[in-house]
């Protein structure tokens, strides 16, 4: 059963900028937030941030007339998100192993670490989904918790 769908930024999305991707999660958490457990929220709005941040750094959403849109959805006990950009050149992969003092390549890592994730498209528009269970430890914690 469908709790929430929304598309929350509308047929023009959002400008590409960094500004836009505190708006993303604005927008989430307030389409959200009756909706989703307070920790489970924080990591919804944390997925947004980081795939928005994304689609403006590293895609054409970023370039001057750019844009993005954000897609939130509750169902069956499931919240995803998805981030839809203009394309470029490259490919949503998580770095190997950044430097320890890097600055960057962790996102989609911390991404990972939470649920899951993944991505389809091509290089004049790609959408990256995140998404994990409302109730139960994102998997990775389930898996960290039987190894002790
Ligand atoms: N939407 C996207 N379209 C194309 N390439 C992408 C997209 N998202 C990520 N990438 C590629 O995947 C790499 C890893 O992304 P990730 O978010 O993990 O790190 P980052 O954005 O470089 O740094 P950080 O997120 O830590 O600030 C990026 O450097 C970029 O090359
Ligand atoms: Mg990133």
């Amino acid at each position: 059963m469908v709790v929430s769908a929304l598309i929350m930024t509308g047929r023009g999305g959002l400008p590409g900028t960094f500004a836009s991707t505190e708006r993303a999660r604005h927008l989430v958490a307030d389409a959200l937030a009756g909706a989703l457990p307070g920790e489970v929220l924080d990591d919804v709005l944390l997925a947004v941030g980081e795939l928005a941040a994304n689609a403006v750094r590293h895609t054409a959403s970023g370039k001057p007339g750019g844009t993005f849109a954000v897609v939130a959805a509750v169902k069956d006990g499931l919240v995803q998100v998805a981030v839809i950009d203009q394309g470029g050149p490259t490919c949503p992969a998580i770095t190997a192993e950044p430097e320890l003092f890097a600055q960057s390549g962790r996102g989609l890592a911390m991404l990972a670490e939470l649920g899951e994730w993944g991505w389809t498209g091509n290089t004049r528009a790609r959408l990256t989904w995140w998404r994990r269970p409302l109730t139960a430890p994102a998997p990775r914690a389930v898996a960290d918790a039987e190894a002790r």
